[in-house]
């Protein structure tokens, strides 16, 4: 049983990462390394968990690691095309579940990361702790979620959300299509030397605030549905994450989105901690 309503998670997941299987590898490697901060050599022997994985793009990563085992859980028919995409890599298995009632046992796994998830769950709190639960002692897990941005943004972005989540996904999948083309003249503008040129692509990127500025057209259109179908879309700030760290009881908490983008200019930047269950400790 699904904890709170999760089916518009379910019909947006399952829809999005069926019909969009944007892996790049470059782009995907690169993000892992920064957004876990571990290697894959890191992860030589380990028991892996990506928790929310999605279609799989840092599931393959971690799968083609020297990894003992790398498991990926997913609530959604996302699953169906993670099985694709890692298929043929050894020592790796995909659940579908739900990290509010993780399938699993306490302390089993080595590492865990959960990236972009959280935030898509009806209480992140209790999915991260729910996560920490499931660390062996010495285990690492690195989360990103989304920031909280600015009062005014905030508010653009709420009345912008309280449309698009209410919107059937057979009208909002062809509106981000259609949207897409917007994104990529935001960066144009942007990235203008010339001042009031600047500043009428912020004020476009405002009004527009979800549809993604990616330089790769699939990837943005991919990243639009993203922001604007799910209804659960929370945003954190540092503060607030380090607290669930520290509730949980977790060590060497490291913020590793200090550095910025990872990959190319604009990506988005989030709340990324990773931290550590003391050795020694048991499993609460
Ligand atoms: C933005 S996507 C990120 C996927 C992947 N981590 C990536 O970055 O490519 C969020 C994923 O979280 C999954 N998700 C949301 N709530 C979940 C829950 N309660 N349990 C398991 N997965 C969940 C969704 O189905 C979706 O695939």
């Amino acid at each position: 049983m699904l904890q709170d309503d999760q089916s518009r998670t379910q019909s947006t997941y399952g829809l999005q990462w069926n019909r969009y299987r944007i892996v790049r590898d470059d782009e995907d490697r690169a993000t892992f390394r920064h957004r876990t901060g571990l290697s894959e050599d890191a992860l030589a022997g380990k028991v892996v968990l990506d928790a929310g994985c999605g279609m799989g793009r840092y599931l393959r990563i971690a799968a083609g690691s020297p990894a003992r085992l790398v498991v990926g859980i997913d609530l959604s028919r996302a699953v169906e095309a993670a099985r694709d995409v890692t298929r043929g890599l050894p020592r790796v298995a995909i659940v579908r579940g739900d990290l509010l009632r993780p399938p699993f046992a306490a302390g089993g796994f080595d590492v865990i990361y959960s990236l972009g998830v959280l935030d898509h769950t009806p209480d992140p709190r209790r999915a991260f702790l729910e996560l920490a639960r499931l660390l062996r002692p010495g285990g690492v897990i690195a989360i990103w979620v989304y920031p909280r941005e600015r009062r005014i943004v905030e508010a653009i972005m709420n009345a912008q959300r309280v449309v698009s989540t209410r919107l059937p996904l057979g009208v909002l999948e062809p509106l981000c299509r259609i949207a897409a083309p917007i994104g990529g003249l935001k960066r144009r503008l942007m990235a203008s030397r010339w001042r009031p040129v600047e500043r009428l692509g912020v004020a476009l990127h405002l009004a527009t605030i979800g549809v993604s500025m990616h330089p790769d057209p699939e990837v943005r259109v991919c990243d639009t549905l993203d922001w604007y179908a799910p209804r659960y879309l929370s945003r954190h700030t540092h503060a607030e994450v380090a607290g669930w760290f520290a509730e949980a009881g977790l060590v060497e908490v490291v913020d590793l989105g200090a550095g910025g983008s990872v990959f190319h200019e604009g990506q988005g930047i989030g709340i990324n901690l990773s931290g550590r269950r003391p050795a020694g400790s048991s499993a609460r």
